[in-house]
């Protein structure tokens, strides 16, 4: 790779925390992605933030008898500090109720709309006469046309995953105050998706049928040949950022037109406390932007804003779009409205120090091709006996030896047998064969792929039982543990981009401070006669009474 990095995540809602499923599907492997770019050298920018505007904000502080700008700024501290205690390496975590995002989305609308990119229309809305309200989206709620769910909202039904509009809903009810909505018309500004759908053929449907997952590929193939509307992107609500057109009172930008341009609102911010010009990581084709999202979200990332950054006409386009698909909890949906989730604030509270665990057992279950489910008693095995009993075990084992024969000076390494050389030229693969596994986005198979040199130290050292050749032959044993704590340097490097925390602690444990990647099959990291420090343990066992309690508190 050459070019430089410029890669986003959804920005989440600031209207609630944020639980496992946004983990599983987003933030880990956009945080191992970035992680191994910068070991490898790479220039990365990594972008992440809240979207603080959308109609459920101002539900939320309706019911709370608050204002949205409190709750968002509730939301938007709680997230950014839950990601940061998780390891997540944002460059920026910026917010779009920010001036410079504002200003950003309000340009950014100004000019699709002085060169002739949106068309104005008349249309029929419902309006809640009690409330003297439009009600946009959420503010409505019916019977969906296709399941029959009679809680379906104005713009989606969340049974079915139909998207809806709100003139679609059966028996139609305002949020507001309960009565039947009546129709009254008003103008709104509509970006002219069907324009487009030849060039969208023409760019998704033949430029990347190779290189986009096959389910983000299937459901931009699915949008386009249903043939693709003219889509809103204004509405009648108090809450977001206005529509810069003097006819436009009480109108704001739709929520999915202003949030993408969160991102680039938010390297703006950034390069203006670096010192960089954003157009170098929005204007220039050395740049690949890369999106790393759920895949609720696949239709505005892949055709919306495009078309935006299209119409727009200086902004690059998206290389690559990696979504993934849903994570269950212990087989049900993860619901928030029904307080159904692993909540990160309160994993980090439940689980102090275990950050990696979790990085881990979401990594090795990832919803990559097909939704994924992550038990508790899983997440106890994998701490219990992959964590702890392979990784843990190796390091632990080679650095107590190493403390017991050599206080904690690092050996000489002798003379080498076949075994020993072959397992030598197999680590010096280990960076390129993970590597290319996230260069695919498939970071379950590099995870698996790093655990396999774990469990390559692992038998080297119960294979050459270094404790009982001890009493027969020492010299053997220097070039044993030798050997042996080479290779936990190895995997303190190549395990930084999924396990940090437990990186950085083996990494002081043997007294280095290594971060590049390609340094990472390297059997000659550490010298001899270097001294280490006293063994830690780097994962601790967890007990079944843990699991338990995490188990009781799913209990609807
Ligand atoms: O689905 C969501 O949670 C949205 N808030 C994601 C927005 S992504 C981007 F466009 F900002
Ligand atoms: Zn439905």
């Amino acid at each position: 790779m050459t070019k430089r990095h410029l890669i986003t995540t959804a920005l989440p809602y600031a209207n609630g925390p944020l639980h496992i499923g946004h983990l599983a599907g987003v933030y880990i492997p956009a945080d191992i992605y970035c992680r191994y770019l910068r070991a490898k050298g790479e220039e990365v920018l990594f972008i992440g933030g809240s979207d603080e505007h959308g109609v459920p904000i101002t539900i939320t502080a309706r019911r709370e008898n608050t204002t949205p700008q409190a709750v968002v700024d509730r939301y938007h501290e709680m997230i950014k500090k839950s990601f940061e205690e998780l390891g997540i390496t944002f460059d920026i975590y910026s917010r779009t109720t920010n001036a410079v995002h504002h200003e950003t989305a309000s340009d950014f609308f100004t000019k699709l709309y002085q060169t002739g990119k949106l068309i104005e229309k008349t249309s029929e809305q419902y309006y809640d006469e009690e409330a003297g309200e439009f009600l946009a989206d959420r503010y409505i709620t019916g019977t969906c046309p296709q399941c029959g769910n009679e809680n379906a909202y104005g713009d989606q039904c969340e049974a079915c995953g139909t998207s809806l509009n709100a003139t679609d809903l059966i028996n139609p009810k305002s949020v507001l105050s309960g009565n039947v909505p009546v129709l009254k018309a008003t103008n709104h500004w509509y970006l002219p998706l069907d324009q487009y759908e030849n060039w969208l053929k023409e760019w998704i449907l033949e430029g990347h049928k190779e290189d986009w997952k096959i389910n983000v590929y299937g459901q931009c193939k699915s949008w386009i040949e249903q043939g693709l509307q003219p889509r809103a992107v204004t509405r009648d609500l108090n809450w977001g950022v206005k529509v810069p057109l003097a006819e436009a009172e009480g109108k704001v930008l739709y929520v999915w037109f202003d949030a993408p341009i969160g991102y680039i609102s938010a390297t703006k911010e950034w390069c203006a406390q670096n010192g960089q010009h954003y157009e170098k990581w929005w204007k220039d084709e050395e740049t690949r932007l890369l999106h790393f999202i759920g895949k609720d979200n696949i239709v505005f990332h892949c055709i919306i804003f495009p078309v935006m950054l299209k119409a727009e006409g200086t902004f690059i386009l998206p290389e690559n779009v990696p979504a993934n698909e849903f994570l269950n909890l212990e087989n049900r949906k993860i619901s928030t409205s029904k307080n159904y989730a692993v909540w990160l604030h309160e994993y980090l509270e439940d689980f102090k120090d275990k950050q990696d665990v979790l990085r881990y057992t979401l990594t090795t279950i990832a919803p990559e091709t097909k939704d994924a489910d992550f038990t508790w008693t899983d997440f106890q095995a994998k701490n219990n006996n992959e964590l702890l009993a392979i990784f843990g075990n190796f390091v632990n084992r080679t650095v107590v030896l190493i403390h017991k024969y050599y206080e904690g000076i690092i050996p000489e390494m002798g003379e080498l047998t076949e075994d020993e050389k072959n397992i030598i030229a197999k680590i010096a693969e280990f960076p390129n064969h993970i590597g290319a596994s996230i260069e695919k986005f498939r970071f379950r198979e590099a995870l698996a792929e790093f655990m396999n040199l774990a469990r390559l130290g692992n038998k080297y050292l119960t294979d050459t039982e270094p404790w009982k050749v001890v009493k027969t032959d020492p010299e053997r044993v220097k070039t044993i543990l030798h050997l042996s704590i080479q290779i936990c340097a190895c995997l303190s490097v190549l395990g930084e981009p999924f396990l940090p925390f437990t990186s950085e602690k083996l990494q002081k444990i043997l007294n280095i401070n290594v971060h590049d990647w390609n340094q990472g099959g390297n059997i000659d990291l550490l010298k001899a006669g270097q001294k280490i420090n006293p063994p830690e343990y780097l994962f601790e066992k967890i007990e079944d009474v843990a699991i338990e309690m995490q188990i009781n508190k799913l209990k609807l």
